[in-house]
């Protein structure tokens, strides 16, 4: 009964904070239906992951990270071309960043 105390506290908790951060919507993990959503552009789990590294590190130090679902898969590349220069990408940075954002725009929601 005591554990049971303690795991909805931590629950309740878990759900204030969630409040408290507004509408942010964290990037999709690197999930089996994201993978699934990049396996016709042939990218790999793997590079999915380093350019959801890069993204959630790289893009972050000019704005609020640009959430994934505002753009859709065909409007990203020329978005992340532009903030490469800016971010200092190598080639393969950037062309994970845009695999993994391309995956990930179509599995969120619409951010509006
Ligand atoms: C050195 C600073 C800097 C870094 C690093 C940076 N950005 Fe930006 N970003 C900007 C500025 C300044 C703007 C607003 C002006 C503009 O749109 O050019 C912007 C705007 C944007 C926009 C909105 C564009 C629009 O038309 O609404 C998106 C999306 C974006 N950045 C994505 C990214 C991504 C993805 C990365 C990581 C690869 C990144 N940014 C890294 C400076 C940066």
């Amino acid at each position: 009964m005591r554990h049971c105390a303690k795991l909805i506290i931590v629950v309740l908790s878990l759900f204030l904070v969630a409040c408290a951060t507004g509408d942010f919507a964290p990037p999709p993990r690197v999930s089996p239906a994201l993978i699934a959503s990049a396996r016709l552009d042939r990218i790999s789990a793997q590079e999915l992951s380093i350019g959801r590294e890069v993204f959630v590190s790289r893009c972050l130090e000019c704005h609020t990270l640009p959430s994934v679902a505002k753009y859709s898969r065909n409007e990203w590349p020329r978005l992340v071309a532009r903030m490469a220069g800016r971010a200092n990408l190598t080639v393969s940075d950037q062309e994970a960043v845009t695999s993994y954002l391309r995956a990930a725009s179509g599995t969120g929601e619409p951010h509006s």
